[in-house]
């Protein structure tokens, strides 16, 4: 079947510690006829700033999400080329909804005042965003912009929201390939499909018998992984985030022989169930820190090696034994700690090994971590098939699940 109908969506993503926006034109059901173009697509990481708390500071990250969505949609439409200069003036009654909708990020609403009397509507179908899991009050911050979006370039009718799950947008982003910066198309792969989803706040694996069903068959009791790797690296006064800054250190001491004498116990990979649990380990992270203390860069570097091995070993293998008891034909990997280069080269190597799992997919490190086009991706199939939001019950949902919804 041939779809020539090209839907264009808008999507925000504001969940966590990074803020962006996209603009891509989609076309298919999902299902394997389904490719897009990314017509423009604007991120910014406030990692840096949360640096010094070791971790995403909710309220600093509500401000910098506020400060900087608007320059970001600036940035994303003029790539897109739909940046232009309004020709009929904004009729500032209309504006009033936008003051309510965003009365309390001040500085918001003055941009989007600003944006609103200098720029055009962009020709768009819809508005994807984000509304969990994650930070609520990151979260209400890229509502209430769609909110306001919506209103702002409401033409007789208000351009309808897609609220996403953000896990689903990890999920749908490796299904995707030859994802140049500006197109990417759905690959074949059979079903049972296996998702093992590796970030910040989550580490679960879920099972697919078809597009958009999920079903949660095991997830972690205590830390997610994301969440070991920087808080093993607070611990090794390493810097936020920690995944990356870990693995690089890892990877240095593989390089160079360097190896501890000592191991971490792999947390729960022999038992039956399919649920994690990393607490422990940063524990033992912990008590071999005050052991050792003071710290030679050596050592950083055999923990560092140690740790990532411990992390990679049990995600394997659970992940394997899953695939292998559900008979999954292919399996994603996806989430910030996907884009681990240690994680991803081991499971290759197993999955091959194996020879029961026909297909692998991963996304670029760059797409594995948060970004919107996986929520413009994921917002794309809720529109094909009319589920939208009325705006008052779009609301933030910090622990979110995955569900059935397609
Ligand atoms: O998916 P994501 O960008 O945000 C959430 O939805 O949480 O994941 C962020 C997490 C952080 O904990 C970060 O340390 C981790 O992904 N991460 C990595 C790597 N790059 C990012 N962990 C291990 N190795 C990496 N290369
Ligand atoms: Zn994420």
């Amino acid at each position: 079947m041939r779809y020539n109908l090209w839907m264009r969506i808008l999507s925000i993503e504001t969940s966590c510690d990074e803020t962006a926006v996209c603009l891509l034109e989609a076309e298919g059901t999902f299902e394997h006829d389904f490719q897009f173009r990314i017509l423009g697509n604007a991120l910014l990481s406030q990692a840096a700033l949360h640096t010094e708390y070791g971790g995403v500071f909710p309220n600093l990250a509500k401000r910098e999400h506020a400060k900087n969505l608007v320059p970001l949609l600036e940035e994303a439409l003029r790539q897109a080329g739909e940046l232009s200069g309004s020709e009929v003036p904004t009729d500032p009654t209309a504006l009033l909804p936008l003051k309510q909708l965003l009365e309390r990020e001040e500085e918001l609403f003055k941009q989007l005042l600003a944006h609103s009397l200098r720029y055009r509507a962009p020709a768009i179908d819809a508005i994807a965003v984000t509304t969990g899991p994650g930070l609520e009050p990151a979260l209400w911050v890229g509502i209430n912009f769609a909110k306001a979006l919506s209103h702002l370039w409401s033409a007789g009718r208000r351009i309808p929201i897609v609220a996403v799950n953000h896990m689903e947008g990890h999920v749908v982003m490796p299904m995707m390939e030859n994802v140049t910066p500006s197109s990417g198309k759905m690959r074949e792969f059979d079903f049972p499909l296996l998702t093992l989803l590796i970030s910040g706040g989550h580490t679960e694996l879920v099972l697919s018998k078809t597009f958009g069903a999920y079903q949660l068959i095991g997830e972690t009791r205590d830390d997610a992984a994301g969440e070991a790797f920087d808080k093993v690296a607070r611990l090794l006064d390493l810097p936020y985030p920690g995944g990356p800054e870990i693995s690089r250190l890892a990877a240095l001491a593989r390089e160079k022989g360097i190896q501890g004498d000592f191991t971490f116990t792999r947390p729960m990979m022999k038992e039956d169930s399919f649920d994690f649990s990393f607490s422990g380990l940063k524990t033992a992270v912990r008590n071999l820190v005050e052991k050792m203390k003071p710290l030679t860069d050596d050592m950083v570097m055999k923990i560092a090696r140690e740790f990532e091995d411990t992390v990679a070993d049990v995600l394997i293998d659970k992940t394997l034994r899953a695939a292998d008891e559900y008979g999954a034909k292919t399996l994603i990997v996806g989430g910030g700690v996907s884009a681990n280069t240690r994680i991803r080269e081991l499971l290759a190597q197993r999955v091959h090994e194996d020879g029961a799992v026909e297909q692998l997919l991963t996304t670029s490190p760059q797409l594995a971590t948060d970004n919107a086009v996986m929520i413009g991706l994921a917002g794309y199939f809720h529109a094909l098939k009319g589920q939208y939001s009325a705006p008052e019950d779009i609301a933030a949902k910090g622990n979110l699940k995955l569900e059935t919804a397609v």
